[in-house]
């Protein structure tokens, strides 16, 4: 338990309104990863006891260990060497969209529902665009695998939807570690229609035939994956699965948020993709799915409602090779990291296995 985060950084930043709050903790965030000094005395005070049990590969990445920070809380990069010191295996910055970015949707779009350790938002891809994200990978000291998640503009028109993941894939592509096409942001009004396999084929198609060029081009390969909504309908998911597959994707990140409220103990007063433990249950869900669906053809990256290593354990059991956070990070503090990374080691040193590249899938 993080007993600092909990007695004094929390209830300083839940005084505040949620946005303020995320905006105060990262410019500190950023002001911190700029400091070599500073990220060492956050990795002393926060970053857990390495453990080769938990090295994991995936999609031609190692990493130290599976626990990494979802997409959204540092959409533009500014605080990359902070997250590595602070413990986690990787980190996926963005959704970034192309140029200079967009200012996102007006406030309030960010909230919190504390009785249900949820939060809801309607940020709509606020973010400076893909060529600054490209600087802040590239000015990065750390090695963890840093990913990049592409979306589209809010004015850019769906059919024209592959020239705005086409245009931020060549900006981040030099630096980044993997690519995540993000097609399941509530937020960006119909953007989740990409998903349809109509829509989906021609646009993962021009994002892989890019990204192949690319790799030719320069000699590097950088893996692609496509996240994707925990309110697909089941038949939609498999038939998901198999285009990621058939297309020559690299991986699934399940899940983004969910427009389903009724999962909320009371009304957020805003609308919004809802993120937390409400949405636990479907993300094991959909995770234990698509490792059935996917019989071990494409990693899984699990998310949603992720706050303690039982949680993880339980995803990784049902499918996911990798993990991340967002909003337990919010709740329950830096600390959190440290938690599971340290709790998936001792609940392997209890097991039968040997590493945690064994667990993966035991449950599905
Ligand atoms: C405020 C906020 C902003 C987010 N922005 C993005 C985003 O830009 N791109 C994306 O792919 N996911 C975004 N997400 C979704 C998270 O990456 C994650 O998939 C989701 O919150 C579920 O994980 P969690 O329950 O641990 O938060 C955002 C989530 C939150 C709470």
């Amino acid at each position: 338990m993080d007993l600092a985060y909990r007695l004094f950084a929390r209830p300083y930043l839940f005084s505040m309104d949620a946005e303020r709050a995320h905006v105060t903790a990262l410019k500190m965030a950023g002001r911190v990863a700029r400091s070599p000094e500073l990220c060492q005395l956050a990795a002393a005070l926060y970053a857990p006891a390495p453990s080769p049990r938990l090295r994991m590969q995936a999609f031609g990445l190692t990493f130290d260990n599976p626990v990494g920070l979802a997409a959204g809380l540092d959409k533009d990069g500014e605080a990359i060497d902070l997250w590595a010191a602070l413990g986690f295996g990787f980190v996926e910055l963005g959704t970034v969209t192309p140029g200079h970015g967009q200012p996102g949707n007006e406030p309030p779009r960010l909230t919190r529902v504390v009785e249900d350790r949820a939060i809801v938002n309607r940020m709509g891809f606020n973010n400076r665009g893909a060529p600054h994200l490209a600087g802040r990978l590239a000015a990065r000291r750390t090695r963890i695998p840093c990913g990049a998640n592409l979306g589209k503009a809010k004015v850019t028109p769906l059919d024209e939807a592959p020239d705005d993941y086409e245009a931020t894939l060549r900006a981040v592509w030099p630096h980044a570690d993997y690519i995540v096409i993000n097609v399941s942001s509530p937020n960006t009004p119909g953007l989740r229609d990409l998903q349809a396999v109509a829509a989906l084929e021609p646009l993962v198609a021009r994002v892989v035939g890019t990204n192949r060029a690319l790799a030719a081009e320069h000699g590097r390969n950088v893996p692609v994956l496509l996240k994707i909504a925990p309110d697909l309908a089941d038949s939609d998911v498999d038939a998901v699965a198999e285009l990621a597959v058939a297309s020559g994707l690299d991986g699934i990140v399940a899940t983004n948020t969910t427009l389903r409220h009724d999962l909320l103990s009371r009304s957020a007063g805003i609308e919004g993709g809802v993120s937390g433990v409400p949405l636990a249950p479907r993300a094991l869900e959909l995770t234990r799915r698509l490792y059935r669906r996917l019989e071990g053809r494409l990693p899984i990256v699990g998310v949603g409602g992720i706050r303690s290593a039982e949680d993880a354990w339980r995803r990784i059991r049902a499918g996911a090779t990798l993990v991340q956070v967002y909003t337990g990070l919010i709740y329950e503090g830096p600390g959190l990291i440290a938690s599971i990374v340290e709790g998936l080691d001792q609940r392997l040193r209890e097991s039968r296995y040997d590493g945690l590249a064994d667990v993966v899938g035991v449950d599905a």
